[in-house]
């Protein structure tokens, strides 16, 4: 069937004709005959975008060649091509040093062990290699109170809060690889936990702020901790990047007459926490006793892993919002260029871009903290442009404000409202960005939370978006500082069993063996292959039918085909990558398996709780993968 329907040569054929004698504007001229069907939104946008091919997209080894595919399904397991194997090699509440207890699948231990060992719900990471030490630097995003307080009847204990905190943040571990095995080396000088306690240092324009003062910070210029830690980037100079996402689901309100300001409700803060209950430990989660305290948190921040001791730093210059993930690239002249999605319905994409160029044997400590900020305009004939959000075309009079209030300042130059921007990745063989949107059921129907309408069309083109779509973008001049690009629809999920005739079809290159439904994780390989994780609908049914669990597929960026490699276990979300320095294992995390109640993974014991997991996936002939 894929060979079929995508045949390479076939489709390059096809993909020629259309660029001689079709533009995207073209393309909505015939706009009109696709909408007869419905048909428009995959198609056109498939098709019409295929007019700029970059010189060089694939590297010497096509990843969908080495593999036989792997079908959905709904086992509580992982599964993996038959020429591939996994292992696990981290896991919730897995000690780190030898002082910390074993898991106890009944009580899940006290916070003071939760400290010592793995952080849950692992999402973004990455792989640094330094004098042959290897560290997994792993995002813990949040966690899953009805399973770590699964004893509980609602009640929470200050330990039980304190716990609840320690297991979200950052996990640093030490490992290696022994015959082909990849172990965490407990008690590793290097091994580190940091939390949502952990003393960072703000860092650029808005450092020093008054809007970032509290009563335990008088200087503006520290923060207590980082949580909700979802996708990453990493640096050049070695530096990892953590990214703070839905940071305000922590904060409640004691004072039941207090208002939330306009700047409170566009971030979505409320007067009651998502269950985390940390207010009743630590009053800085509480806004009518420190109302400042969640201007601290919604950055991106840098952890320098191979030094224990360092002082992570929140770049304000990023911008504060829902941070999916930092995606840095350099542009031609090496400035740094930092893409990142704000994942919420309507919110929009960034890119940063530093005043300075990188130079290997010069200090980088600047780089993120002087630099402008832009916010990205979608035009329906498949241009767009960056703009930057300045004083004098926000409605704010400092850049400092821009930077602590970045969704108001983007919502006033008319940024066009995204569905759901997630991960951002770069082809690092070109210049080629995607974007995966990963849903919008509002799109058409609802404003988003700044009032800004949110049209179907351009890069959003379909009604209630319950699948979502990837997108790519070609900066102008092949460029990744330049201020306009071309985008095109790179595919549309959707489900052309139950939905055949109509715009959730999905686009060409989506079909009955490679279905899938709200992509989230995204990385372009060392080829140039593009790898895809889900954070969809399980339900295996209904518009979901013969989807499955969550699951990571492979594109390719010339023919667009797309292959499925791996099934997560049930309920879980499959999210975060790293490869080996070799590129022979590639880290996969697993996230949230049975949040609902129905998974033992990995243990697949009676009674085993269900734990987020680290995952290594190796070629049974030790090939690279990717
Ligand atoms: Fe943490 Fe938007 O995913
Ligand atoms: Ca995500
Ligand atoms: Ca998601």
């Amino acid at each position: 069937m894929l060979s079929q329907l995508f045949s390479p040569r076939k489709m390059y054929y096809r993909m020629k004709k259309t660029v001689e004698t079709k533009s995207p504007i073209s393309f909505n001229l015939n706009k009109r005959d696709f909408l007869k069907t419905n048909l428009y939104v995959g198609f056109a946008a498939f098709l019409g975008s295929t007019g700029f091919y970059p010189k060089r997209t694939l590297g010497s080894s096509n990843p969908l060649e080495n593999f036989s595919f792997v079908q959905s399904n709904t086992l509580d397991t992982v599964t993996v091509p038959k020429e591939y194997t996994w292992q696990v090699v981290s896991l919730w509440g897995q000690p780190m040093f030898s002082k910390a207890k074993e898991f106890d699948h009944k009580t899940t231990g006290n916070a003071e062990n939760q400290k010592l060992c793995v952080g849950d719900n692992n999402d973004g990471m990455a792989f640094f290699e330094k004098e042959n030490r290897k560290l997994l630097v792993i995002n813990n995003e949040y966690c899953n109170l009805s399973i770590m307080h699964h004893y509980s009847d609602g009640i929470l204990t200050s330990d039980d809060i304190e716990k609840n905190m320690f297991a979200h943040g950052i996990t640093i571990i030490e490992v290696e690889e022994t015959n082909g095995k990849w172990v965490l080396k407990k008690d590793s000088p290097y091994n580190r936990r940091i939390t949502p306690e952990t003393e960072m240092d703000i860092k650029g324009p808005a450092a020093g702020h008054d809007l970032l003062k509290t009563s335990y910070d008088s200087t503006g210029t520290k923060a207590l901790g980082t949580w909700n830690n979802c996708g990453n980037g990493q640096t050049p100079w070695g530096s990892y990047l953590s990214c703070e996402e839905n940071f305000n689901k922590y904060f409640s309100c004691s004072d039941k007459e207090q208002k939330l300001s306009v700047e409170q409700k566009r971030y979505g803060i409320k007067t009651k926490d998502a269950g985390y209950q940390w207010s009743k430990i630590h009053d800085r989660f509480d806004i009518s006793k420190e109302p400042n305290e969640p201007n601290k948190v919604g950055y991106v921040v840098e952890i320098d892993p191979f030094n224990p001791l360092s002082t992570p730093k929140k770049r304000t210059a990023l911008g504060r919002f829902k941070h999916e993930n930092a995606e840095l690239v350099l542009a031609n002249d090496n400035r740094i260029v930092v893409y990142m999605g704000d994942d919420q319905r309507g919110e929009f994409l960034y890119k940063f871009i530093s005043t300075n160029s990188y130079e290997s044997d010069k200090n980088a400590d600047d780089l993120l903290d002087n630099g402008s900020l832009f916010v990205a305009k979608f035009e329906n004939d498949g241009s767009g442009f960056w703009v930057e959000l300045k004083p004098s075309n926000t409605g704010f009079n400092t850049k400092e404000e821009i930077c602590i209030f970045t969704r108001l300042a983007a919502s006033n130059v008319g940024a066009t409202p995204m569905d759901r921007p997630e991960w951002v990745a770069t082809n690092p063989l070109n210049t080629d960005v995607y974007v995966a949107l990963t849903n919008n059921k509002n799109r058409g129907i609802k404003k988003n939370a700044a009032g800004d309408p949110m049209t179907v069309g351009g890069p959003n083109p379909r009604k209630q978006n319950i699948y979502g779509q990837i997108i790519k973008i070609r900066p102008d001049l092949e460029n990744h500082s330049s201020q306009t690009f071309r985008w095109e629809i790179f595919a549309m999920a959707g489900n052309p069993t139950v939905n055949q005739g109509s715009a959730r079809r999905g686009s060409p290159n989506i079909n009955v063996e490679n279905v899938f439904n709200c992509p989230d994780g995204l990385k372009v390989s060392h080829n140039g292959f593009i790898w895809i994780q889900t954070d969809g609908n399980y339900s295996n049914s209904g518009d979901f039918k013969g989807m499955g669990n969550n699951q990571m597929l492979v594109a390719n960026p010339e023919t667009k085909e797309i292959r499925r490699f791996l099934v997560g276990p049930k309920e879980c979300e499959v999210t975060g990558f790293a490869w080996s320095s070799d590129k022979k294992t590639m880290f996969v995390g697993i996230q949230h398996p049975g949040e609902r109640g129905n998974s033992s993974f990995p243990e697949g014991k009676k009674d085993a709780l269900p734990r987020s997991a680290v995952i290594a996936i190796k070629h049974k002939d030790n090939l690279e993968i990717g």
